[in-house]
Parts: C-alpha cells; sequence; structure tokens
C-alpha cells in the first residue's frame, strides 16, 4: 500500500482496502503510544495547521502527533495569517508548500481545501469543512472495531443534524465500509440526493445499506452504534438555535432510544456536546429555551455505553497515522 505524497480532503476519494490499511496503522502507533516505543519516523520535517474554526481534539491531535513523529509543528489561528483576507487560498498554499511537508486545514468550504491541495505541493489534510470531517471518521471506525472486532454489517445511526459534516461523512464512511447507515432526522434534514447517490453507488460495491427515516424507534432498533452530534455547527449563525430545537428535540440520544438499540450498543459522540449546563453555550440556550442537555442526555453520555473518550483518544492515532502514510518516503 502506498499513499505517499496522497491528500486527505474525504474519504470518498479513498478505497475501502486503504482506508482498512489506515485504521491497521493507527492500531499499530497506538501500541507503539502506549508502550512508550519512540516512533520519530518523520524526524526533520514540518507541518502547519490552519485554523480559520475553532478546536481542542483536532488540533491537538495533530500537534501530539506532529511530535511524536519527530516533526515541527506550525499553529495558525483564525486571525493570525494573512489567507482569506490579504492572500489567496493559491498563493497562501504555494508559499507553505515551499516551507512544510504536509498542511491541515479547518475551515469553511469544501472548496477551500480542495484548492490548498491544488496549490500546495505536499499533503493537505481536511480537518473540518462545512462539508466533511474525514479525520474524524478514522477514529470512529476504528473506536466501532476496537468494540465490535468487525466493521461488516454494524448497524450505525446518526440522530440529528444529519446534512452536517459529521453525518456527510459518517455515510460515506459507513458506504465504503460495507456497514449499516441510518439517518434518523426530520426530512429537512436529510443529506443531500447528490451525496445520497454517491453513498449508494458505493455501497452497491461493498454490501453496505444507506437508510433516511424520521422515525426513533425504526431506526434505533437492532442497531450496533448510537451516534450523535451538535445540533447547530460551527460557523452557523446562532438565529438558528430556536427552530433547530424544535426540529431535533425529538431526536435527542436518551436511556429510551438507547434500550431501543442492541443489548450491547455503544454510544458515540465527535465532541464537544451539550450535554449538561456546565459550557457557557448550554448555559445560554438553557436561560433562553429552558434545555438542560440536547443532543444527548447527561445520563447516556456518563454511562457504561458511552465510548466518547475513546473516541477522542482514537483521534491522536488515526490523524498520526494519516500524516505518517500520506509523508513518508517512497522506500520506507
Ligand atoms: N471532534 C472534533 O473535531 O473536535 P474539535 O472541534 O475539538 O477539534
Ligand atoms: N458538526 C460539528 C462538528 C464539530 C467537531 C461542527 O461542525 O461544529
Amino acid at each position: 500500500m502506498n499513499l505517499t505524497g496522497r491528500n486527505f480532503l474525504t474519504l470518498i476519494d479513498y478505497t475501502p482496502l486503504e482506508i482498512e490499511y489506515l485504521l491497521n496503522l493507527s492500531k499499530d502507533l497506538k501500541l507503539k503510544k502506549k508502550n512508550n516505543i519512540p516512533h520519530e519516523y518523520l524526524k526533520g520535517k514540518n507541518i502547519v495547521l490552519l485554523f480559520e474554526k475553532t478546536s481542542t481534539r483536532t488540533r491537538c491531535a495533530f500537534e501530539v502527533a506532529g511530535s511524536d513523529l519527530g516533526m515541527g509543528v506550525t499553529y495558525l489561528d483564525p486571525g493570525s495569517s494573512q489567507m482569506g483576507k490579504k492572500e489567496s487560498i493559491e498563493d497562501t498554499a504555494k508559499v507553505l508548500g515551499r516551507m512544510y511537508d504536509g498542511i491541515e486545514y479547518r475551515g469553511f468550504d469544501q472548496s477551500i481545501v480542495e484548492d490548498l491541495a491544488k496549490n500546495a505541493g505536499v499533503p493537505v489534510w481536511n480537518g473540518l469543512t462545512t462539508e466533511f470531517h474525514p479525520t474524524q471518521m478514522l477514529a470512529d471506525i476504528l473506536t466501532v472495531q476496537e468494540n465490535f472486532g468487525t466493521l461488516k454489517g454494524i448497524k450505525l445511526v446518526f440522530m440529528g443534524d444529519a446534512r452536517n459534516n459529521v453525518a456527510n461523512s459518517l455515510m460515506i464512511v459507513c458506504a465504503k465500509m460495507g456497514m449499516n447507515f441510518v439517518a434518523c432526522a426530520p426530512k429537512s434534514l436529510w443529506p443531500t440526493l447528490d451525496l445520497y447517490i454517491k453513498a449508494k453507488e458505493i455501497a452497491a460495491s461493498t454490501g453496505a445499506s444507506i437508510n433516511f427515516t424520521e422515525d426513533v424507534y425504526e431506526a434505533t432498533r437492532n442497531a450496533d452504534v448510537i451516534y450523535t452530534d451538535v445540533w447547530v455547527s460551527m460557523g452557523e449563525p446562532a438565529e438558528v438555535w430556536e427552530e433547530r430545537i424544535k426540529l431535533l428535540n425529538k431526536y435527542q440520544v436518551n436511556i429510551s432510544v438507547m434500550n431501543n438499540a442492541n443489548p450491547n450498543a455503544i454510544f458515540l459522540h465527535c465532541l464537544p456536546s451539550f450535554h449538561d449546563l456546565k459550557t457557557s453555550i448550554g448555559k445560554e440556550i438553557y436561560n433562553k429555551f429552558g434545555l438542560k442537555e440536547m443532543e444527548v442526555t447527561d445520563e447516556v453520555f456518563n454511562s457504561s455505553k458511552s465510548k466518547v473518550f475513546d473516541q477522542a483518544e482514537n483521534r491522536l492515532h488515526t490523524i498520526k497515522a494519516v500524516m505518517y502514510a500520506t509523508m513518508k518516503e517512497n522506500n520506507e
């Protein structure tokens, strides 16, 4: 398997075998990390992390993974580069490509990360755009594999805003890996027809299934994985909260949802999550709309079924695998 020089923009571009390879590499790197076995395989290389939206997990995973691999890491926050304001994406990519061996981008349109990739001459990794969140997917399916020993035939139900970056990406990764994906959401929040058609095309060759429903009971019956995400994503205006709460209230992951799934079902969430009143936005929503918890109840979030912190840790190992696989010299 040779992924050297490849970009990582969406999993649509990766074959099931390539994804499997990245998962195996992640497991190997996780084992090395746990056993304190040094793996500075990319010593002497440098990467830059461009963030136009905030982050905890993705940024820290890239920083720690970069440092574990022996690389120099530069972080540029939304206000501290010329990109977009004084310099085009194209020019920025050309400059950064002269100095760095890899570029991570988190921000808005998928077209921006594609533009970067077209012009950089070094691997570009998508750390979340409005449309996709591919590095999250590897951590998610690694967590599924760790819990069930397999991916094929696993039923994963996404409840919530099913046309956001995480839901779109889950639909694609499930299609690639022969899983049964269900988007459980009001019709107005289902994935676009274009992406659905793409997922169905992929599913036809892997044995996966792709379904959308508004019926919570129907969707979660026999589910192995119940997954949710925030109801309003970064970059969306605060005004959409009211409508989104109305639309998604009945799609909250609570104990009765978990009890309707398979007995050994697990709960996943990309995080951050509004499951209590310990955040400023959580408090604001409570004051305005009286909701104490949103997409998931605190009870489920803190239950033994919840694997969200394993999932968060797996961001590190999987992002490390993506960087190593795409940056290593051909003869390594
Ligand atoms: N899941 C995720 O991408 O988290 P951050 O926004 O903290 O990076
Ligand atoms: N859908 C969320 C994911 C955060 C990791 C957002 O874009 O804000």
